[in-house]
């Protein structure tokens, strides 16, 4: 038994934050931004939306190009860093907004590369017999976690959300995947804050240390791809699209170099919607099943990295 996918969708919100209006609000340009990131604009959610409504729009989108109906949905697996709340988990509050009630539910916290980690864990349920439709999401309201006086950070991120589902298949589909993680390189990338005794502790705003993460992300996306790759005895060649997670067009374009591969064959969402952290690859892959540029038989490698640090891949035949 195997898994593949059969139906992809995205959301993104209606507010649109462009470079040139955040310049506007802090010391900063639309030519540094996008000679240093590639970012043109980003989408803000609108105060009301939370994290499950971004997820059910995608949801709905995913089970309607997959003709799944909702009470069909056994297993919802979520990805994301920007819960709706402490519990109950955002994936059991999109279960109870798309009426998908009975299946099994549960976020998972990777940071960026948390759908890679979502899709991998649906794999292996799929494969198993113990799921048979599986809604995988990464949703995200990064907008919320940002201190917006910090340029160093302010500028790279965006809200969005994207959903795949997940069914059996007598053929690969999914054909192989790797996770990783390391946390000593927990302090790079992190938002040191809690909650305790209804006071926060820490801080609840996004640090990082840019030229660190940038670093580690181009080591580890080619290694990834590279495992995967050794895995299933193909040439780097054999990737048909790349669809990295979109974090910095630099560290995709660098991705692109080390693993000898055309720019053409990557899959580039960054511009438009900035890092959407664990939303960052599902939005991508929707966004080039429906243009028509991901065809039947082609394999695509999906490689995430983010705070953790973790990273890890998919590697995909599409049928
Ligand atoms: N606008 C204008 N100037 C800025 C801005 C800004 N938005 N942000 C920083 N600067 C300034 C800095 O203050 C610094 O000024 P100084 O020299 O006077 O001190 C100068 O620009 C250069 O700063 P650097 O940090 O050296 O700039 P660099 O070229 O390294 O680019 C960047 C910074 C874009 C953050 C880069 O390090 C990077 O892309 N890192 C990867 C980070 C990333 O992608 N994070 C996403 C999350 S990680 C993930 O998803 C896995």
């Amino acid at each position: 038994m195997h898994s593949r996918i059969v139906g992809t969708g995205g959301y993104l919100p209606a507010q649109v934050l462009t470079n040139a209006e955040l310049a506007l609000r802090i010391d900063t340009s639309d030519e540094w931004v996008q000679s240093r990131t590639g970012i043109r604009q980003r989408y803000i959610a609108a105060p009301q939306e939370q994290t499950s409504d971004l997820a059910l729009a995608a949801s709905r989108h995913a089970l309607a190009a997959a003709g799944v109906a909702p009470a069909d949905v056994d297993l919802i697996i979520l990805a994301t860093t920007t819960p709706d709340m402490i519990f109950p988990s955002t994936a059991c509050i999109l279960q109870a907004k798309l009426g998908a009630s009975g299946g099994a539910a549960f976020d998972v916290q990777a940071v960026c590369s948390g759908f890679v980690y979502a899709l991998a864990l649906a794999d292996l349920m799929v494969k198993s017999g113990a799921a048979r439709n599986a809604l995988v999401v990464g949703a995200e309201i990064y907008s919320r976690i940002l201190d917006w006086n910090d340029r160093g950070t302010c500028v790279l991120f965006g809200d969005g959300a994207g959903a795949v589902v997940l069914a059996p298949s007598e053929t690969p589909g999914i054909m192989s995947t790797h996770l990783h993680a390391d946390g000593r390189y927990r302090d790079i990338l992190s938002v040191p804050g809690g909650v305790a005794n209804g006071e926060i502790h820490g801080t609840p705003f996004l640090h990082m240390d840019g030229g660190a993460v940038f670093k580690f992300a181009v080591k580890v996306l080619a290694e990834v791809a590279q495992e995967a790759l050794t895995a299933n005895d193909l040439p780097s060649s054999a990737i048909d699209w790349l669809i990295p997670h979109q974090a910095n067009i630099r560290i995709m374009d660098a991705t692109m170099k080390k693993l000898a591969l055309p720019m053409e064959r990557m899959v580039s969402t960054v511009a438009e919607h900035a890092n959407t952290s664990a939303a960052s690859i599902p939005l991508a892959l929707d966004i080039a099943v429906r243009d028509g540029r991901i065809q039947a038989g082609d394999r695509v490698m999906l490689a995430g990295v983010g705070g953790g640090f973790t990273w890890g891949s998919v590697f995909l035949r599409w049928q």
